[in-house]
């Protein structure tokens, strides 16, 4: 596990921005596996303008996103589908046939989705925010690490949390479909983000805590080619 510590949020995403253009430009079908919440962001920032400036090429890049909410639909402004469409899908020359979020509407969706990732020859790099109780794409803290994409039910940290993107946390969705740890731990490189005061334990806990499903990030410790990159609020209680 890589650890790196950015003087800012905006430069630690967009170091994150830089892994995922590096992947690009070495192998151009590449198959990213993205990331929603406000953390990646200036990621998404960059790599829009590297592709406007010509830097980088989406002709063949195919994407697989990590979670969307239950309940919603994919056209509604708090979707995670429209977040994307918002950040980057609408900006860059993504096909929209090489475009995947899960969606959750049927039962089978999970497998479906999983299977679409191996048919594209599995995730090359994969970006990840964290939650707030350590959570990656929405596995939240449980008995037992998951292993593919499923619905889970949202903790109420969590509801809280996403509540400042709805009008309250009741109109928070109680249910998400996500990735689970296994297609996380089978991305070939993984890279998270942590940015601010109040994922400064979150990933304490996920780099030097116990691997716990308790603590699903810590679960990377295991990972082969995992990079954290936070700012100095995120990073401050790791001081050695
Ligand atoms: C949501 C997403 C996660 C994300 C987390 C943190 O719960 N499902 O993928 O990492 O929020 O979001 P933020 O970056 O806004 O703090």
């Amino acid at each position: 596990m890589e650890f790196h510590v950015y003087e800012n949020a905006r430069a630690a995403c967009e170091a994150a921005g830089v892994l995922i253009a590096a992947q690009i430009t070495r192998k151009g079908d590449s198959v990213l596996g993205l990331a929603t919440g406000s953390t990646p962001i200036p990621a998404y920032e960059m790599l829009v303008s590297w592709y406007k400036r010509g830097v980088i090429d989406f002709d063949r890049v195919r994407t697989f996103n990590l979670d969307e909410y239950v309940g919603i639909d994919e056209k509604n402004p708090l979707s995670y589908h429209s977040f994307m469409e918002e950040h980057l899908f609408s900006k860059v020359n993504l096909r929209p046939e090489n475009v995947h979020l899960p969606s959750g509407r049927s039962s089978l969706d999970g497998v479906a989705y999983d299977e679409a990732i191996r048919q594209a020859g599995g995730i090359d790099i994969q970006l990840l925010g964290i939650g707030r109780n350590g959570h990656i794409g929405f596995n939240e803290p449980a008995a037992d690490f998951t292993y593919g994409t499923h619905v889970v039910t949202l903790t109420e940290d969590t509801i809280e949390a996403n509540a400042r993107f709805f009008n309250s946390a009741d109109d928070v969705p109680r249910q998400a479909i996500s990735m689970g740890i296994g297609n996380i731990m089978s991305a070939r490189c993984v890279v998270l983000v942590a940015t601010g005061e109040s994922k400064a334990n979150a990933v304490y806990r996920t780099i030097r805590g116990p691997i716990t499903p308790e603590v699903p990030a810590s679960i990377l410790q295991l990972h082969p080619c995992c990079v954290i990159l936070t700012d100095r609020e995120a990073g401050k209680l790791m001081t050695d």
